[in-house]
């Protein structure tokens, strides 16, 4: 649609279709189309997400930080994070299993601790001691809401003969069946409750309903008697809503929006993505979630890019054996919200890149059942790999995102600011700076662009 000469039928016939059609949701935002009263659930469980805990409300005796705010932080509330926590533990022998130290306070080590007595020392025995780096919850009630049918699917039927993975079934502290876990490096964990009461006890020291005990430093339950004051379960029911700490914590991270993808689809960094085997693993069809007993998570289409199943990945598995998950085996990771991450792979080994080379050094980490596309990447020419590189920015970035950094604003107006007042860009393809703001992916930027750029840069 011509801007210059038929601006007027633009304003009066295009403009209503823009506004008919929605931006997404940016990180840290909540999902499109929450009713009145889940908005407020969003809002009261972000308040809770960032309270910071004391030492009368629960936190510690030992911990690792104050509050989920502090370390999924990332670039907004619920994000990722820099920080890291430790894990440790003896390797497994000829005639050992791997023992995850539980009676000196393994495999998690606790970093701080309400006194100086009680603080955690890695125990000298410990031979594997790796760093897990925080990764982000947008979305994770969506991830939740995917049918196990779906990921069992996957693992019948793997997407490529190179891999062969393993889905991981584990019991919701808050009962039900058994459910396909998607969340944590080792896919440890089904529902968003239970990584809530885990995180809560494991990383703040609140006991709650459906974690009961203490963790005691390196072990020693007369340390742990000596400075326990508060009696359990630490986290109680508000008394005007009757949800505790973990229940509006867990209503912020279900309520959280998928993070976006700009442009939603064909470039050509996606097809070099299948072609070398990197979506064997990291699915780069939609999944349509389940039925949820949640109003407005069922039904959705979302694009995580993970097939949640554990896959040997040889050198890069971190050592640690939890449950099913063996030293080798790590969960595939998701890339939704990929282009706003600082520090790549389970311990953050990979940081401080352009992202290009974030994504060659990543991928070069890739072994195990993974090497295959390893060598396929090697093999690209220059202008391919960085095509895959480009495809992977677009994960998480928001539409009219110029800069990539979750926030429209004059930079990005600046930048964008040609092509949508400027004479009609035509022919837009999706590898095209112009696709960041071809916001209807029409394949030109015209004045219905502009309309929908003007409510991302005010909104
Ligand atoms: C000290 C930093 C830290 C704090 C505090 C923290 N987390 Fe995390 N979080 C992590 C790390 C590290 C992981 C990865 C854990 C793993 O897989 O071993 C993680 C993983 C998660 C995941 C899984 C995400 C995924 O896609 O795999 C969820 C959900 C989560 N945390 C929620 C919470 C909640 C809720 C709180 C507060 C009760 C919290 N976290 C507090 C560091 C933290
Ligand atoms: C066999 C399955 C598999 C294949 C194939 C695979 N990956 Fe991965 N990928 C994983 C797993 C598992 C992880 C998490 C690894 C860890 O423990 O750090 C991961 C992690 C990543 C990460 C880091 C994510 C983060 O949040 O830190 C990126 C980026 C990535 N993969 C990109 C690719 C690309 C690009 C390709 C194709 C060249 C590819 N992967 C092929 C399984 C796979």
């Amino acid at each position: 649609m011509k801007k210059s000469t038929i601006s007027l039928f633009a304003a009066l016939v295009l403009a209503p279709t823009a506004m008919a059609q929605d931006l997404q949701p940016r990180m840290g935002e909540p999902l499109d189309g929450l009713s009145a009263a889940q908005y407020q659930r969003f809002a009261d469980g972000l308040v809770e997400f960032n309270t910071l805990l004391g030492v009368a409300d629960g936190l510690g005796p030992i911990f690792n930080d104050n509050s989920c705010g502090t370390c999924h932080a990332f670039p907004a509330s619920g994000g990722a994070g820099t920080k890291v926590v430790t894990r440790f533990g003896v390797a497994a022998t000829a005639t050992t299993p791997f023992d995850d130290l539980a009676a000196l306070g393994g495999s998690l080590k606790q970093e701080q601790a309400i006194d100086d007595e009680l603080l955690e020392t890695v125990p000298a025995i410990a031979d594997v001691v790796i760093n897990r780096v925080t990764p982000s919850t947008f979305g994770i009630g969506l991830l939740e809401s995917i049918d196990d049918a779906d990921i069992l699917a996957l693992a019948a039927a793997p997407l490529d003969p190179n891999v062969s993975g393993v889905v991981r079934m584990t019991q919701p502290l808050e009962g039900g069946p058994m459910r396909a876990s998607k969340m944590g490096w080792k896919g440890g964990v089904s529902t968003v409750l239970t990584f809530s009461a885990d995180a809560s006890l494991n990383e703040m020291g609140l006991t709650n309903r459906l974690v009961g005990s203490e963790n005691a430093p390196n072990g020693n339950a007369a340390l742990l008697a000596a400075w326990d004051s508060v009696a359990d379960p630490e986290d109680f029911p508000d008394p005007v809503t009757g949800l505790e700490r973990i229940d509006r914590q867990t209503d912020f991270q279900k309520l959280s929006a998928a993070p976006p993808q700009t442009p939603k689809s064909g470039m050509a960094g996606e097809s070099v993505f299948e072609a070398i085997g990197c979506a064997a693993c990291h699915v780069n069809s939609a999944y349509v979630t389940g039925p949820n007993a949640e109003p407005n998570l069922s039904g959705r289409s979302i694009k995580p890019y993970s097939d949640f199943l554990l896959h040997d990945m040889g050198t890069l598995g971190d050592g640690i054996s939890d449950g099913l998950a063996t030293e080798r085996e790590m969960m595939t990771r998701t890339l939704w919200g990929m282009s706003q991450r600082e520090t790549f792979l389970h311990d953050g080994r990979i940081s401080g890149l352009p992202f290009d080379q974030l994504i060659d050094q990543t991928v070069q980490q890739h072994d195990g059942e993974a090497a295959f596309s390893r060598t396929n990447y090697n093999a690209l020419s220059g202008v391919d790999q960085m095509a895959l590189s480009n495809f992977l920015l677009s994960l998480g970035r928001a539409e009219g995102d110029y800069d990539n950094n979750n926030r429209i604003d004059e930079f990005d107006w600046f930048f964008l600011e040609p092509l949508v007042t400027g004479p009609d860009t035509n022919n837009v393809s999706p590898d095209d700076t112009g696709a960041v703001v071809d916001i209807d992916q029409d394949g030109d930027v015209d004045l219905a662009d502009l309309a929908l750029f003007q409510r991302a840069y005010t909104h």
